[in-house]
């Protein structure tokens, strides 16, 4: 199957004061629909700075130095920042590690879900009311028309989690970007969420990208493994491969310490 994104030789470096940050210095990867794909790798090894870079989110200091960022073959460095505006939150989806503060405090989940829905032409009035409600359900969110009133501080952690995977899943994006979705969340409401992340994959062909530091999580839910230290990517392949043939030195320590 073709690869829906593709990132080539990324490279993207801080420039503070004193030095030159090289945080991705040559990273390649792909993602595939119907695929959960991870990046995996110890604190500060670019993980963050690599889907920020995609999303082209990547804030001063930091700056893409070189690589390409195709979707569907479109190199997204190329695009305008209006183009680029449709294409996050629309084709391309995020969810991040801290969802309640992802949220906004001043508006209700409803409020905002459909905002998301109505900005990417989804669907608009009562249609995208209803969009959205299914979503939640879906998602198996409990009472959908109670919560749709109410605001995050209201919800769990987990529960602005599945917000947030509701929303994606309202805008049906081909690809979503999930950097640590579950660290901030407890054991069985984690195992929760990567259940329905899989079922973005499975029922509606999503391709995930997954960062992660948690080999747990890669066991459970990854196909494709990349392995990234130092900015750049030292190993890849499928889950099994990694788990069962690992052969880049940085690789075998991780699993050792996993074990
Ligand atoms: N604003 C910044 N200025 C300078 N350096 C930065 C900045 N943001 C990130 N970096 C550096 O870029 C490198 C990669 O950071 P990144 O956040 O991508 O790591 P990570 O793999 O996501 O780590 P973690 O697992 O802790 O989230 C780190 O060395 C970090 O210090
Ligand atoms: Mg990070």
């Amino acid at each position: 199957m073709e690869a829906v994104l593709s990132v080539k030789n990324l490279a993207a470096y801080f420039y503070t004061r004193d030095r030159i940050v090289k945080a991705v210095d040559g990273v390649s990867l792909e993602i595939r629909s119907g695929t959960v794909t991870a990046i995996v790798g110890e604190s500060g090894c670019g993980k963050t700075v690599t889907a920020m870079s995609i999303l082209g989110l990547l804030a001063f200091p930091g700056r893409i130095v070189a690589g390409e960022i195709l979707l569907n073959g479109r190199d997204l460095r190329r695009l305008t920042l209006k183009q680029l505006q449709e294409v996050r939150g629309g084709e391309i989806a995020m969810i991040f590690q801290d969802p309640v503060n992802a949220l906004n405090p001043v508006l209700t989940v409803g409020t905002q879900m459909i905002e998301a829905v109505v900005c990417h032409r989804r669907a608009a009035g009562a249609e995208a009311r209803a969009l959205v409600l299914e979503c939640m359900g879906k998602l198996g969110l409990p009472a959908p028309d109670k919560m749709f009133g109410m605001y995050p501080f209201q919800l769990s952690g987990g529960m602005c989690q599945r917000i947030m995977i509701a929303t994606a899943l309202s805008l049906s994006p081909s690809i979503l970007i999930a950097d640590e979705p579950t660290t901030a969340l407890d054991v069985t409401v984690q195992a929760q969420i990567l259940d329905e992340l899989c079922r973005l994959k499975r029922e509606f062909g999503t391709g995930i990208l997954l960062i992660t530091h948690d080999l747990g999580v890669v066991a459970e839910i990854a196909d494709v493994v990349y392995i990234m230290q130092g900015g750049l990517i030292v190993e890849s392949g499928t889950v099994y491969e990694i788990f069962d043939r690992p052969v880049h030195p940085y690789t075998k320590r991780l699993l050792q310490s996993f074990f």
